[in-house]
């Protein structure tokens, strides 16, 4: 019953898109508007405001982090075991992909799992945005960043931490945010993906 009210919750902390909060804060465009139409950071930064940009990426990963952070702490108290923790985990991710307050039209999911992932473990996280950091420097493309430190995350979870029940969430994280950026998958294999700081988003 504990796990299954932490998992409600998780998801409905999930489902507060920072990329609109924080554009009405800024009084920007709705990012469901221009652009990739991806209410997240990267978008928002085409709007040309780098600290409302900012502020969705900490928004974001904050929520995933906090989460985690939550079902962690309390587990002892409420019998919250690493499969409900790893529920949690889903849970939140699952929010920001789908959100029930935004008519479940939802971001792609790098900035959740990444404070998901620092939820988890701090070590995992850094070495996931270490990840993102090189690949996003060396191409500029970011959602190349997202996808090679998607694919490396579970491999990282599963050399540190062996095979468990938050290894198979993670690696159900990862395929999804995969499947959220198909379209920029197509985009960089037809060489029309966007840089950072580009204005415009790739080829629909
Ligand atoms: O954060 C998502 C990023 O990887 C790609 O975003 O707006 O270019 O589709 P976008």
């Amino acid at each position: 019953m504990n796990t299954a009210i932490f998992t409600i919750v998780a998801y409905l902390i999930g489902s507060i898109s920072f990329a609109v909060v924080m554009s009405r804060l800024f009084s920007l465009s709705d990012p469901r508007t221009y652009g990739s139409k991806n209410p997240g950071a990267t978008n928002v930064l085409r709007s040309g405001n780098k600290g409302a940009a900012i502020a969705t990426l900490i928004g974001d990963a904050a929520k995933g982090w906090f989460a985690v952070w939550l079902a962690v702490r309390l587990s002892g108290e409420y019998g919250v075991g690493t499969a409900g923790i790893a529920l949690v985990a889903v849970a939140v991710f699952l929010g920001h992909l789908w959100p029930v307050f935004f008519r479940f039209v939802g971001g792609k999911g790098v900035a959740t799992i990444l404070g998901v992932l620092l939820g988890i473990n701090v070590w995992l996280g850094l070495a996931v945005l270490a990840t993102w950091l090189v690949v996003a420097f060396v191409s500029r493309y970011s959602s190349l960043a997202a996808l090679v430190a998607a694919i490396l995350a579970p491999i990282y979870y599963g050399l540190a931490f062996g095979i468990d029940e938050l290894f198979f969430a993670v690696v159900a994280m990862s395929s999804l945010l995969l499947y959220r950026h198909t379209q920029n998958i197509a985009n960089l294999m037809a060489g029309k993906e966007s840089k950072i700081g580009s204005k415009s988003a790739g080829a629909k």
